[in-house]
């Protein structure tokens, strides 16, 4: 059994926990590579904590999966490109622990900023198109972000699978890209479905800063996106379903898109017309604003 240590020294908490705790970038690679030399598969599931049932998802199937299971909890500072958001990230280490434990996990790595970067990480990737769009045009420098802190990761657990939650659809394809430039070619990048609430709401760390008035909003996204299914039915081409669903969302008093693109599911890149979309098909992909909340969701077509 191990005691752990929560904040800082003077508010210390202590919790006991059965399931090993890595602090340490050398405890996860002797873990890890222990494992390997014990001819084990190890599933990895990279995490910023305040872990959720879409959290748990992941953690069940690279459980059902793998020899050895790794869950990291880190919020990456260098993903952030907003010093408030980063602030204000929720925080819930101890409730995460438990609930890795719970799900039968056999390492959780839980590193301080310092502990992974000892030294700023001046790495620019070159991730090309799929960074580009999306995501990676309103959030500068946030997939460079995402790229530095899953290829130390990927470097130091020896994962076998790493598992990925498809609400951040384009982030799969980043780290998909990083993958390959880093040569990461024995790796399964496994992307999971979006967990929702039963309303709807795709589950997110954000969730939990919706006020009571935004949170009974905040469904009517996911609402949106299938009716948008409908007029691809009835024939409508995609930048025009496009078009129809940015009104639609901006319609609803408390929702405000900064985009909603439809993109060939691989590549990431805009569709005007379905037959533009390769054979991973299109996807519809956005943020919305609720009562200050940026919150992502997608559809697949
Ligand atoms: O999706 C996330 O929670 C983060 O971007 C990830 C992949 C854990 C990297 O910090």
């Amino acid at each position: 059994m191990q005691t752990e240590n929560i904040g800082r020294p003077k508010r210390a908490r202590q919790y006991s926990i059965n399931m090993e705790i890595i602090r340490t970038v050398k405890g996860l690679k002797e873990a890890a590579s222990q494992a390997r030399t014990a001819g084990k598969s190890i599933g990895l599931v990279p995490t910023m904590g305040a872990l959720h049932a879409g959290h748990k998802s992941l953690v069940d199937r690279a459980r059902k999966e793998n020899d050895v299971v790794v869950v990291s909890v880190f919020v990456n500072p260098t993903q952030f490109n907003n010093a408030d958001d980063l602030k204000t990230y929720p925080r819930t280490e101890e409730a995460d622990c438990r609930l890795l434990e719970e799900a039968g996990v056999d390492y959780a790595f839980v590193p301080t900023a310092e502990e992974i970067y000892p030294e700023p990480d001046t790495r620019v990737f070159d991730l090309g198109p799929v960074a580009e769009v999306m995501e990676g045009a309103m959030r500068p420098g946030h997939f460079n972000g995402v790229a530095q802190i899953v290829s130390k990761l990927f470097a130091w657990a020896q994962p076998t699978r790493a598992y990925f939650g498809e609400k951040d659809f384009q982030q799969i394809a980043v780290i998909r890209r990083m993958a390959e430039l880093e040569g990461f070619n024995d790796l399964t990048i496994v992307s999971c479905p979006i967990v929702r609430e039963t309303d709807g709401l795709a589950l997110s760390s954000r969730n939990v800063r919706l006020d009571a008035v935004s949170r009974a909003i905040a469904p009517n996204i996911h609402r949106i996106l299938v009716d948008s299914l409908a007029l691809k039915e009835q024939g409508l081409e995609a930048a025009e379903v496009q078009q129809r669903t940015v009104e639609a969302i901006n319609t609803v008093d408390g929702l405000e898109a900064e985009y909603y693109q439809i993109v060939d599911a691989r590549t990431m890149q805009p569709i005007a017309k379905w037959s533009e979309a390769g054979k991973l098909g299109a996807a519809g992909c956005v943020t919305v604003f609720c009562g200050g909340v940026r919150l992502i969701d997608n559809i697949k077509y």
